[in-house]
């Protein structure tokens, strides 16, 4: 486990297993167990602050590659207040965007038995299935996932590699090239605002690994109290989400309540992860977010997390602590580590970030 070598491929911890939901829903639309159900306080004390959808960040990119310096200051803003913020002129084009959108629609489709024919294996949560199910009592999110290892091509596990249909592994894979381009570039610009050399932060994950998880949320009678996510932090370095244009799902924590994060057509939704918290000791922030249910829409949304080599060390970079003058807040750890432990805890906000504080 956590070796990097060219000949093996890293596993996680497992998943329990649970219903899916999508054929619980198509058996019976109406009901909701037991099991998916929060309570008041989780799903009322902060309030949804649908007026500050319109300030989320906006970020073009083609500005940030020629090194502008407005828009890096921009992204320094964007990650320091909100940690979230929407890329355009990103250059992915639009057929590859909708190419997987109608792919992945298509598999979700598909019979349970067949999606099921790349189910995650009982010892990983490659596959399709669901992650950090990590007790029989936990509240449970309302949604399925596709979840595989990307790249570097070596860490693919082939035998949950989709099959059908046909043109969901090519798109998956044009796709997911065109972000890593997206992604590098990004931390490229990242280096630059923690004061680094532009090659700095690519350097330091070994080699870029990135993991894609599609998420399908399927109607829910009561999205009142269902979440089709547990609020959690992303542990990955940055977060690439495409969200379908026509529902809206994903909310992150600001200013004490929810910000539900509107698709802008084309854009791509990015997060600041654990990562790159920790490493800029907490200047850039690694923001809680949720996904809320519709009540008569299902809802797909595509993630790519781009993560370090199990082996890489992090912690906070000893320039910031040095011209901050603050104390480090967290500690050097594997990341191999950190993914691992949070991984045997469930989605509960913020919390798995404690494997990483300083004591
Ligand atoms: C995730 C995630 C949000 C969404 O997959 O980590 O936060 O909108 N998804 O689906
Ligand atoms: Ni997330």
């Amino acid at each position: 486990m956590g070796s990097t070598t060219e000949d093996s491929i890293p596993t996680y911890p497992p998943s329990l297993p649970v219903p899916n939901v999508q054929e619980m829903v198509w058996k019976d639309p109406l009901k909701v167990p037991e099991r998916y159900i929060r309570n008041e306080e989780e799903m009322h004390t902060k309030p949804e602050l649908s007026h500050l959808s319109s300030q989320v960040p906006v970020i073009d990119l083609s500005l940030l590659s020629n090194g502008n310096k407005e828009e890096l200051l921009k992204l320094d803003l964007a990650c320091k207040e909100w940690g979230f913020f929407q890329v355009v002129n990103h250059g992915v084009e639009s057929k590859v965007l909708q190419g997987l959108k109608d792919a992945s629609a298509e598999f979700f489709e598909l019979p349970l038995e067949e999606k099921n024919k790349i189910s995650m294996p009982p010892n990983d949560i490659q596959g399709y299935g669901h992650a950090y199910v990590v007790s029989e009592d936990q509240i449970l999110d309302w949604s399925d996932a596709l979840i595989m290892l990307v790249y570097p091509s070596w860490f693919r596990n082939v035998n949950i590699w989709p099959t059908k249909p046909e043109t969901l592994k090519d798109s998956m894979e044009a796709y997911s090239t065109e972000l890593k381009r997206v992604a590098k570039e990004l931390l490229g610009s990242l280096s630059l605002i923690m004061g680094m050399e532009k090659g700095y932060l690519l350097e330091l994950h070994k080699e870029l690994v990135q993991a894609m998880r599609v998420n399908y949320y399927p109607p829910c009678p009561t999205p009142e109290n269902v979440l089709g996510i547990s609020p959690h932090s992303d542990t990955s370095t940055i977060t690439i989400l495409m969200q379908d244009g026509d529902v809206t799902g994903l909310q992150i924590r600001h200013q004490g309540g929810w910000v539900p994060v509107r698709a802008i057509p084309k854009a791509l939704v990015v997060n600041v992860g654990d990562v790159t918290e920790i490493l800029s000791n907490g200047k850039y922030k690694s923001i809680e977010h949720r996904a809320v249910t519709n009540e008569s829409k299902s809802r797909l949304s595509y993630a790519t997390f781009f993560i370090p080599l199990d082996e890489v060390e992090i912690g906070p970079l000893s320039h910031l602590i040095d011209t901050q003058g603050s104390l480090p807040l967290y500690k050097k750890i594997k990341y191999g580590d950190y993914v691992r432990n949070s991984m045997k805890m469930k989605h509960d906000g913020k919390a798995h970030t404690q494997i990483a504080k300083a004591k």
